[in-house]
Parts: C-alpha cells; sequence; structure tokens
C-alpha cells in the first residue's frame, strides 16, 4: 500500500505536467489526436518524456506486459446541459492501469476516485469497459478527458472532447412600449445558451420579413404601419428555439379620411358621417358653423370606433348649410366640413371617399333604434 501510494506521489505530476503542456500545445482545446499519428510528431519529445517517465515508474513496480485494445475515436462528444454523458473507454483484461483524466486533474486512478465530485462515477463491465459517467452534466464539463491505459510497453490515451450544449434562452426582452410617430426606438431581446445563439427579429405583420437586428433592434424614426408584436426568436439547434414578443403602439395625431355630405329633403332624416384614423382612438366634435352640437332634441351623434355620424331626425330649411367634424386626440386635431344640402342645389355629397354598404346598413340600423322608425 505505501508502495501504491509513492507511485501515484510521483506518477501525478508527471502526467499533470505532460497534460499541462499538451493543452497550451492545441489551440482551441484539445481535440482529437492520435500520440502515434505523423501530425503529432512536434509532441514527440512530450510523449517521449510521458513514456519514459510512465515506462519507469511501471516498470518499476513490476507489471506484466499487457496488451491494450481500446476505442479508436478521439471525438467530440456533444451533451445537452443537465444529461448523463458517458465517456466510453474500452480496454481488455491484459491492461494494467488505467486512469480518467480531466485537463490537468485525475479523476479516477484505477477503481480509485480522486475527483471529489459525486456526479462522477464509473461505468464498468467486468475488465472490458472502464467508462466515465458523469451525471447533469453541466458548462464547466466542458473539455477533454483522457482513458489513460498503462502498460510495461505502451502507454496509450483515448482523449474525448466534451461539448457541453446549452438550449437558447431568452432571459432579457423589452417591455411592451407605446411610442410617439417619427421617434427612435431600440428592442432589445438578450439569451443565452451554447453555442451562443442567433438572435432574430420579425414584425409579425402579413409579411413577418426578418427585420435586420440581432440582440438590438433599431428602429430610426417609428412609423405607423411599424407598430404590432414584433417577435424576437432565439435559435441555436440545441432544442426548439426561444421565443419572446414585444407589443409596439405607435400613437399619431388624427387624419380625417372620409367624410360623407348629405343631401336631404325637409321632413326627412339628414346623415353626416366622418371617419379619422388616429392612434390614441380619436375623439369626436360636431360643430355647426361656431356652435359645439350635442344629442339633443333632434339631433343624434353617434360614435363607432373612428367613425362618426351627425343625424338630424327632421330636416327643417334652417338645417342646411355647413358642418364641421373636429377630431382630436392628445397629439392634434384635425377638422373637416360638410354640408346639409338642398336637394336640387346639384352639389357632390361625396367626401374625400365612400362610405361602404355594411356601415351604412349598421348606421342606418342604429338611427333606426334611436328614432323607433
Ligand atoms: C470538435 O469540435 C471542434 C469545435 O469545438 C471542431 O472544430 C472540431 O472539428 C470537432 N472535431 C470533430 C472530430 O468533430
Ligand atoms: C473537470 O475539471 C474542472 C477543473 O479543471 C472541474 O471544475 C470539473 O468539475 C471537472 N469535471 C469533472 C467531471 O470532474
Ligand atoms: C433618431 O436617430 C437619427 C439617426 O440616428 C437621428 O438623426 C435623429 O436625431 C434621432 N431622432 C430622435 C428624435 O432622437
Ligand atoms: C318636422 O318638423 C315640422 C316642422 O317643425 C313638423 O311639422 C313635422 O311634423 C315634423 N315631422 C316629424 C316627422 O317629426
Ligand atoms: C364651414 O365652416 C368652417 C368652420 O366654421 C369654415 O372654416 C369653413 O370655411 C366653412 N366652409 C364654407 C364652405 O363655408
Amino acid at each position: 500500500m505505501q508502495r501504491h501510494l509513492w507511485i501515484h506521489a510521483v506518477w501525478i505530476p508527471c502526467v499533470t505536467v505532460l497534460f499541462a503542456f499538451q493543452e497550451g500545445s492545441l489551440p482551441g482545446g484539445v481535440q482529437s489526436f492520435s500520440i502515434w499519428g505523423p501530425d503529432t510528431m512536434p509532441y514527440f519529445w512530450i510523449h517521449t518524456a510521458w513514456i519514459t517517465g510512465v515506462t519507469f515508474l511501471f516498470g518499476f513496480q513490476g507489471f506484466p506486459v499487457r496488451s491494450v485494445d481500446m476505442q479508436r475515436a478521439t471525438d467530440n462528444i456533444t451533451i445537452r446541459q443537465g444529461d448523463t454523458a458517458i465517456i466510453r473507454c474500452y480496454v481488455d483484461d491484459k491492461v494494467s492501469k488505467v486512469a480518467w483524466l480531466n485537463r490537468s486533474n485525475i479523476i479516477f486512478a484505477g477503481q480509485d476516485k480522486w475527483s471529489l465530485d459525486p456526479r462522477v462515477d464509473l461505468v464498468t463491465k467486468g475488465q472490458l469497459e472502464y467508462s466515465l459517467r458523469i451525471q447533469k452534466v453541466d458548462v464547466y464539463d466542458e473539455g477533454s478527458y483522457t482513458c489513460s491505459i498503462q502498460t510495461k510497453q505502451q502507454p496509450k490515451t483515448s482523449q474525448v472532447y466534451l461539448i457541453v450544449q446549452v438550449p437558447a434562452n431568452i432571459y432579457k426582452v423589452s417591455e411592451d412600449i407605446t411610442v410617439n410617430e417619427g421617434s427612435n426606438v431600440t428592442l432589445s431581446c438578450l439569451a443565452t445558451g451554447r453555442p451562443d445563439p442567433m438572435i432574430t427579429w420579425r414584425l409579425l405583420n402579413p409579411s413577418a420579413e426578418p427585420l435586420d437586428g440581432e440582440e438590438y433592434l433599431d428602429i430610426i424614426g417609428i412609423m405607423r404601419n411599424q407598430a404590432g408584436r414584433y417577435e424576437c426568436k432565439a435559435s441555436n439547434d440545441v432544442a426548439t428555439p426561444d421565443v419572446k414578443y414585444v407589443n409596439v403602439v405607435v400613437n399619431y395625431p388624427p387624419t380625417i379620411k372620409k367624410t360623407q355630405s348629405s343631401e336631404t329633403p325637409v321632413g326627412r332624416m339628414g346623415t353626416l358621417q366622418c371617419e379619422a384614423v388616429a392612434i390614441p382612438t380619436p375623439e369626436f366634435e360636431w360643430y355647426r358653423d361656431e356652435k359645439r352640437l350635442s344629442n339633443t332634441q333632434g339631433i343624434n351623434i353617434q360614435i363607432l370606433g373612428t367613425t362618426t355620424v351627425l343625424m338630424i331626425a327632421n330636416v327643417t330649411e334652417e338645417d342646411y348649410g355647413n358642418y364641421t367634424c373636429v377630431a382630436s386626440n392628445r397629439l392634434g386635431t384635425q377638422s373637416a366640413s360638410l354640408f346639409l344640402y338642398r336637394p336640387g342645389s346639384g352639389r357632390d355629397i361625396s367626401g374625400s371617399a365612400c362610405v361602404s354598404h355594411s356601415l351604412w346598413l349598421l348606421l342606418a340600423s342604429f338611427a333606426c333604434l334611436f328614432f323607433k322608425c
């Protein structure tokens, strides 16, 4: 037992130094390489030192000559964070001494566990398998793992690079915002993941074309047609992409889009109509010359979203003339003139656009309810 400890005392620093050299010599982490391949000539002297040292030690200990049969693969192993990694190493029953190393640490020397990490254990099958199992793999487990197999003649190593992947996760995204038209807006979407996730933006309008932005989406002088639901997607092909949304409301002052004047004979119901677009939704007022109109005897003002209708139940001679529709919100005001014409005055009663039939029917039915016709 004492001799056993002494061997470790020499072997560990020796191996430590060698692996430190290897790591330092290969940029981007140690990758697959064969210690016997022609591509490893620069490391030849390291191996020479290694072999000499280890051979000396094991020779000293007096192990018999044994053959080695281990997995040749020196590939990357890709594993998702939280999963269990099994890094395989196969030996045959003639092997003298085996060890698992992680970077510059010894994890297992034979069956002796050196690592203090409770997630780490060995998977053995008789004497033929000497695999390393790491449960609940985390990002700091990423790196090279070496199964070191010793014989008197030829120590060999099997090296695997463990790549730990983490699904994309958006941890911070802009809050929903309301801005005025013309403002500069920056939306942010910050995500973690391994490999680094790619972040893409779309405005979920019918075309939903990808927008030019990554973590930050800059919108210079935002227009009303750029309002809506923005989708931020973080993807790294590890799992389904993470998606978050930002609602952007763009305020703008009213614009009167449609007006409808009326040509109504005395005794009939006259209807004037006015439609405005605005965010926030506009408020409407009606004026007869300078006088504000309200729901009084014979006059009814209806507001249906962005449209307002002025109904005069029983048109008289005095009602003919100029009316004004005023649409306003906190960003501005716009007004338009409409006319109630005497029939035969030959005026074009249409405003800037026509009223759709369905809307017209809806308004007519409202009027009917109001005037109990
Ligand atoms: C291992 O992964 C690295 C990137 O981490 C890559 O450059 C290399 O080609 C991979 N090697 C193999 C054998 O897949
Ligand atoms: C590998 O080594 C690092 C330190 O270099 C350590 O933090 C990590 O837990 C080790 N992994 C295993 C599986 O032992
Ligand atoms: C918006 O950004 C543009 C270009 O960066 C700049 O010229 C403009 O002054 C900015 N407008 C506001 C309101 O900050
Ligand atoms: C309309 O007004 C005139 C005059 O004020 C009145 O004679 C008539 O009865 C009214 N018609 C209706 C339907 O109220
Ligand atoms: C109608 O009234 C508005 C507001 O009083 C006025 O600005 C406009 O000139 C008038 N239009 C006509 C044709 O009289």
